[in-house]
């Protein structure tokens, strides 16, 4: 599940120590997508404390170093997920393992591995492909398309639906309702979409729970928690953040990753020459272009890397300032085909780590061969600005491809 706020800067707390205090947008560092990761780069080098404090979305913490934010995401005694984003709404209900912390999070979490075990992903893999293949062999006859709205968005819907198994014909309608969810600029709005995807699933969640199926909404709204069966309202919760994680990170990856190729001539020749390094190149690609800004809530107070902490004030943690710190990673902004597998902070880390990355990651290599197969070359359209929208997940909402 994802959401993005409005650029509503608020009054700083006088305790914050001035030289903490910097201007930036976790959610919207740029619109311009071309410069995405560059804005979280630039901010990272320019930036010479590893905690500060922006006054954006209800005021809140930055952690800043790569190896801080990686250890962050792991760290549930000091920092917890209740909340998924900023400003913190009292509204927000629990969503599952995604806002619980251990102990209380393992109930939840189990069914999750369950219903996306490698066994389960690998069933789904036909699926997968003969979907890429339909929507690359529609769109390569006709000159051009949008890659989100003709290709990515599509596979990522169709793929999740199959694996919770609910109508494809409902696509359309959910992917708006969890754009609104996630990407509407008024937080109520935001809750209002949860509450409509909530509307949206529970009859299909009663008639799971009397009669439950082989899928992951089933295995999700049957849970056994701790010896009893999940309540209806913790399965409602369960099932509306699975939609929101599900359908939103694989395009907005994906789409991030076709723009770059579409700028790089020379290396999406070395793809279509060497399809064998599809794969090698899903790796890297996933580690350049990561798309989560997740954010957690001081426990108690405390002094951390230096700074006093308050219980309850928030800390973003952008996965880009892992992946992309250059006291990681080598020139971290070329996409090098000979870096070799080391971590990433794309799908998280610790307990919350994504139960779908094989899944996503799936879904990118086998779009990437068919895409590739089908549409070798392809430009982004002439004139075309190509923008992306922030949030905990960020999205590019269009872009036009020509061939
Ligand atoms: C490229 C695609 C994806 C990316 C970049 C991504 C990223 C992430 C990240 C960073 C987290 C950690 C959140 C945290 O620490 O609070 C996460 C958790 C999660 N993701 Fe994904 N994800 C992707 C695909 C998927 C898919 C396809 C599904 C399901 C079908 C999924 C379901 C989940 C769930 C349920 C959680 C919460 C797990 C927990 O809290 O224990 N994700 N994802």
């Amino acid at each position: 599940m994802s959401a993005s706020s409005p650029l509503i800067a608020h009054p700083v707390p006088t305790a914050i120590p001035q030289h903490l205090i910097v201007d930036f947008d976790v959610y919207n560092p740029t619109s311009d997508a071309e410069h995405f990761h560059q804005a979280f780069v630039d901010f990272q080098r320019a930036t010479k404390s590893p905690l500060v404090w922006t006054a954006h979305h209800g005021g809140h913490w930055i952690a800043v170093g790569g190896r801080d934010v990686y250890n962050l995401y792991a760290d549930h005694e000091r920092f917890s997920s209740r909340h998924y984003f900023v400003p913190a709404t009292p509204e927000q209900g629990t969503l599952g393992a995604f806002t619980l912390d251990p102990p209380d999070h393992g109930p939840f979490r189990a069914f999750l591995n369950t219903g996306m075990s490698p066994k389960i992903v690998t069933s789904k893999i036909p699926l997968v492909r003969q979907l890429a293949i339909d929507l690359a062999e529609r769109a390569a006859g006709r000159g051009g398309c949008d890659f989100l709205a003709e290709f990515a968005d599509v596979l990522a819907l169709t793929v999740f639906l199959g694996l919770v198994d609910l109508p494809f014909s409902d696509r359309e309608k959910l992917g708006a309702l969890v754009e609104m969810a996630a990407r509407d600029p008024d937080p109520e709005h935001r809750i209002g979409g949860i509450g409509k995807i909530a509307e949206y699933l529970l009859p299909y969640i009663n008639q799971r729970r009397a009669h439950p199926g082989d899928d992951l909404l089933s295995h999700a709204v049957n849970a056994d928690i701790g010896g009893r069966q999940i309540t209806l309202e913790e399965a409602i919760g369960a099932s509306i953040h699975l939609m929101g994680a599900g359908l939103d990170t694989v395009s907005s990856l994906f789409s991030f990753v076709i723009l770059f190729l579409a700028r790089n001539p020379e290396f999406r020749r070395r793809l279509i020459e060497n399809p064998d390094l599809i794969p090698t190149a899903a790796t890297e690609l996933i580690r350049r272009f990561p798309v989560v800004v997740m954010v957690r809530q001081v426990r108690a107070d405390m002094e951390y890397l230096g700074v006093d902490l308050r219980k309850g004030e928030m800390v973003a943690i952008p996965t880009a300032f892992y992946n992309l710190d250059p006291s990681i990673y080598e020139r971290p902004m070329d996409v090098d085909l000979n870096r070799g597998a080391g971590k990433v902070l794309t799908f998280g880390n610790g307990p919350h780590r994504c139960p779908g990355s094989i899944l996503g990651r799936n879904e990118l290599v086998i779009g990437l061969q068919e895409w590739l197969k089908r549409i070798p070359n392809f430009s982004v359209a002439p004139g075309a600005t190509i923008s992306v929208v922030g949030g905990t997940v960020a999205k590019i909402l269009s872009l036009p491809l020509v061939w």
